[in-house]
């Protein structure tokens, strides 16, 4: 493995981020900091749960399909993954892969970059594996490789596009159509919209480890920034907002308090709620008109028997 690119958002941003969202007259902390180590694994345990019907779902679809997948992409793509966590879906589609230029992992967690490239390296010898620890949101550059590459696809799984805001995802698919160039490809995985009941099971199992989660960011903030959140004071909620097609996850204060973070205090309401994270649901018509509007064509879509999930191939036109 060449060694680890880093363009890794500063301590300094973190304190940055998470002050400015808290002295918002709606508080909210950036997703992006749910990550850290601690982050990392809960969210792998959200992956194994019953109610979490998302990894699984995909993960079918990926064994039934990862042949024609494959195809699709052709020899020697440079396959760019963001959020690669541990990659476990990854290796279906690279067991199927003909020639593949390089495989580009690019993460904000930089554990799980680390031992996962190990990983895959082991796993395929021959494949290039250029990990870039970074916020693929955020300025970052895809590492040059040796040899020929016919194109270059985006791999984003997860429904990680439901993480993003209207106007962040169409920006995203913007970002992929330019990094990608004409020919370039996107293959991802958007959840769609379903019944409300299963929906907010997804999103606040009964074994409690999404609020877990969630409280994690409180507790990273305290580890990391000097700060005194006490997680027994707050409590975990979810909805699906079904006019807007996403759930909505906050930590809400239980009570009026007081909370220091460095040297700024912060007044919190009984009652009143920090924004953690939205996971918006697509149906395929939204998504294929978001898409569109990024200058990219959907050209296969791929669903479990029960269309719970989707995985989708599209083409920059
Ligand atoms: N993108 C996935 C989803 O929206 C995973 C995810 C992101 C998630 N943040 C989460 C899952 C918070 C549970 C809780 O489902």
């Amino acid at each position: 493995m060449t060694t680890l690119r880093e363009f890794q958002p500063d301590h300094n941003e973190f304190r940055e981020q998470v002050l400015q969202g808290l002295r918002r007259p709606e508080k909210a902390i950036p997703c992006k900091f749910l990550y850290d180590e601690r982050g990392s694994e809960l969210f792998e345990r959200i992956c194994e749960l019953d109610e979490y019907y998302l990894t699984r779902t995909e993960l079918m679809i990926m064994r039934e399909h990862a042949g024609e997948m494959a195809r699709l992409l052709g020899k020697c793509c440079l396959l760019i993954e963001y959020g690669s966590g541990s990659s476990t879906k990854t290796r279906i589609l690279l067991d199927r892969l003909r020639d593949p230029a390089a495989y580009v992992p690019v993460d904000i967690s930089r554990e799980h970059l680390v031992q996962s490239s190990q990983a895959l390296v082991k796993r395929y010898p021959d494949l290039q594996v250029l990990p870039v620890c970074a916020d693929y949101t955020a300025e970052y550059e895809i590492p040059r490789c040796d040899g020929e590459v016919s194109r270059r696809v985006v791999y984003f799984p997860g429904s990680t596009i439901g993480n993003f805001s209207a106007v962040e995802a169409s920006g995203f698919l913007r970002h992929v159509t330019k990094v990608c160039g004409r020919g370039g490809a996107l293959l991802i995985g958007v959840d769609l919209i379903k019944d409300r009941a299963t929906l907010e099971a997804a999103y606040d199992d009964s074994r409690g480890v999404t609020a877990l989660f969630m409280f994690n960011l409180l507790q990273r903030i305290n580890r990391e920034l000097d700060g005194d959140f006490q997680p027994e004071r707050f409590r975990y909620h979810v909805f699906f907002n079904d006019e807007l097609a996403r759930i909505e996850m906050y930590l809400v204060s239980l009570e009026t308090q007081r909370v220091r973070i460095g040297e700024v205090e912060i007044q919190l309401q009984e009652g009143e709620r920090i924004h953690t994270e939205y996971s918006h649901k697509y149906s395929l018509e939204s998504f294929r008109e978001l898409a569109a509007a990024a200058d990219l064509r959907v050209e296969r879509v791929w669903t479990d028997p029960e269309k719970l999930f989707s995985l989708q191939y599209l083409v920059v036109v």
